[in-house]
């Protein structure tokens, strides 16, 4: 072959693999990006906005608040583009090259938590009622970019924007998860990382179901024996672990600051053997159990009929409320075998006074609607559906937890290392394929709070374990919470968690790598 051919054949090559390259590395059509949860509208322009050594990022006026999500927002695209993005303050309308964060106020529709994100060739421009808004559009930004950019190291670009619009608000106020630290004791590390995970997915509530049988989690100074005895060991006999007061108070600032609440549970009158095993009064017989580290449930209750149980609640219920900035406190109430009903239904109604006394309303497992709901209870729909209509009956909003759909302890299928199946198998696409207004048909929309997908942690016991059992489903629950149900379907979400898969490891979490989704290889941008 001649050697002009030979360059020629070369020159086209490189010609191609430019294009190539450039059609990869530049998404131009905001509508085709995997954004989890899906938005509520998405309108497309077809062009980019680049992300460079110039761009910072600009908040309207002097707000601290709107200062630490922009530095939040800085902190997280730092590290992989070292562009050296900073926070700076304007009065002004967006100037061009840069991300400008502000408050407007005046979109009713936008609500509490919806924002409106308008990319241009030159700006990226994120607007909200409130800064939670802000804060949930600076998710959508992230996932904007390439998944390279949840690196810790950095990486190379380019980092371009698709643009045009989102238009975004959430279908339900809460949409939570829930870590059962008391089974097995999980670190304030361990916590905050699920925390940010939580957040990516825009979702803004951590449930932590603080005592049970086998162990007791958070301070309660009035009774140190809790902490001291009753949080010493865990299911299988490990050591336990509790939280100090200060401990506890850093994770719930941790979730603050990602507009997140922390709904504490302190499980009663059953799942209550590390109490009983601490303080001997709380027992009938007037003896202390001993600790427990196995994995029956139904054993063990408070005995309502002493006065000093009450005393005891009291004392726990006052210290939590005072570290507790949310509305509600979790006061159990699931699965008390050992409880007689005719007990069961006095002691719920004088726990739920003594939470409202607290300033607090009261969530609590299904069985609670067995008693008589206090005004604003939530019952958290759990197992029997026909707890939650009752609760309905009462007036009450339920919290859909529903185990065969929603139980993040539940196996994949029958090869999971981790987790049970006592209420299903749930692969990726059954975690998702459901909708909270229409499965109990007693329970419509108007009658939810919104949806909670809790992690039990008999079967695990650190952070690695729980993410196998927490990811991929997490995403699909937040979508669930989030998205309108006419805009979810599995063969579009499971394309768009195909490509969550290389943020998820971007992101070191140990996500169980299911059969069902057609996992990116690579990153694609
Ligand atoms: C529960 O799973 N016992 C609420």
């Amino acid at each position: 072959m001649k050697k002009t051919k030979l360059k020629r054949l070369a020159f086209g090559g490189l010609v191609m693999t430019v294009i190539l390259v450039q059609t990869a590395c530049k998404p131009s059509d905001l509508s085709k990006e995997n954004l989890i949860p899906r938005p509520v509208s998405v309108s497309a322009t077809g062009s980019s906005f680049d992300l460079t050594d110039q761009t910072d990022i600009f908040i309207q006026g002097e707000s601290v608040e709107l200062k630490q999500i922009g530095q939040y927002l800085a902190d997280k695209l730092n590290p992989s583009t070292a562009l050296g993005i900073e926070v700076k303050t304007t009065v002004d309308a967006p100037v061009p090259g840069n991300i400008f964060l502000s408050l407007s106020g005046s979109d009713a529709e936008l609500g509490e938590e919806g924002y409106e994100l308008t990319i241009t060739g030159k700006t990226v421009n994120l607007v909200a009622n409130k800064p939670a808004g802000l804060f949930r559009g600076v998710q959508t930004i992230r996932q904007l970019l390439p998944a390279k950019v949840e690196m810790g190291d950095k990486q190379k670009g380019p980092w371009k924007l698709a643009t045009g619009v989102i238009r975004d608000y959430p279908a339900y106020g809460y949409r939570g998860s829930m870590l059962d630290v008391a089974r097995h004791f999980f670190t304030v590390d361990e916590v905050k990382s699920l925390i940010d995970k939580l957040a990516y997915y825009k979702m803004n509530v951590l449930h932590l179901h603080l005592s049970d049988d086998q162990g007791w989690r958070i301070e309660i100074k009035s009774w140190p024996n809790l902490t001291a005895h009753g949080g010493k060991t865990e299911v299988g006999g490990g050591e336990g672990g509790f939280y100090t007061q200060e401990q506890y108070s850093d994770i719930v600032k941790y979730a603050q600051d990602r507009y997140i609440t922390i709904v504490p549970e302190i499980d009663m009158p059953g799942h209550t053997n590390a109490a009983l095993a601490s303080y001997a009064e709380l027992n009938c017989s007037g003896k202390a159990t001993e600790l427990y580290t196995g994995t029956e449930v139904g054993f063990s209750t408070f005995c309502t009929n002493k006065e000093v149980t009450y005393k005891f609640i009291d004392d726990v219920i006052r210290e939590l409320a005072a570290l507790t900035p949310g509305e509600y406190l979790h006061i159990g109430g699931d699965e008390s075998h050992a409880t007689k009903i005719e007990d069961y239904i006095p002691f719920m109604n004088r726990v739920q006074d003594m939470v409202i006394a607290h300033g607090k309303k009261v969530l609590a497992w299904d069985e609670i609607a067995l008693a008589t709901l206090k005004p604003n209870t939530v019952v958290q729909y759990w197992a029997k559906a026909e707890n939650a209509i009752k609760g309905v009956a009462q007036g009450a909003k339920v919290l859909m937890s529903p185990a065969q759909n929603a139980y993040l302890d539940m196996q994949y299928d029958s090869t999971s290392v981790f987790g049970m199946h006592w209420a299903a198998y749930i692969e990726v696409d059954k975690g998702y394929n459901w909708d909270p207004a229409n499965l109990v048909p007693e329970i419509k929309k108007e009658n939810i709070m919104g949806i909670e997908a809790p992690l039990w942690s008999e079967t695990i016991s650190n952070l690695k374990e729980a993410e196998y059992l927490i990811f991929p489903r997490l995403s699909g629950y937040a979508e669930i919470g989030w998205t309108p149900v006419e805009l979810r379907n599995w063969d579009n979400y499971k394309i768009r968690l195909a490509s969550h898969g290389e943020r998820m490891k971007a992101m070191n979490i140990n996500f169980f790598p299911s059969k069902l989704v057609l996992w990116d290889s690579k990153d694609k941008k």
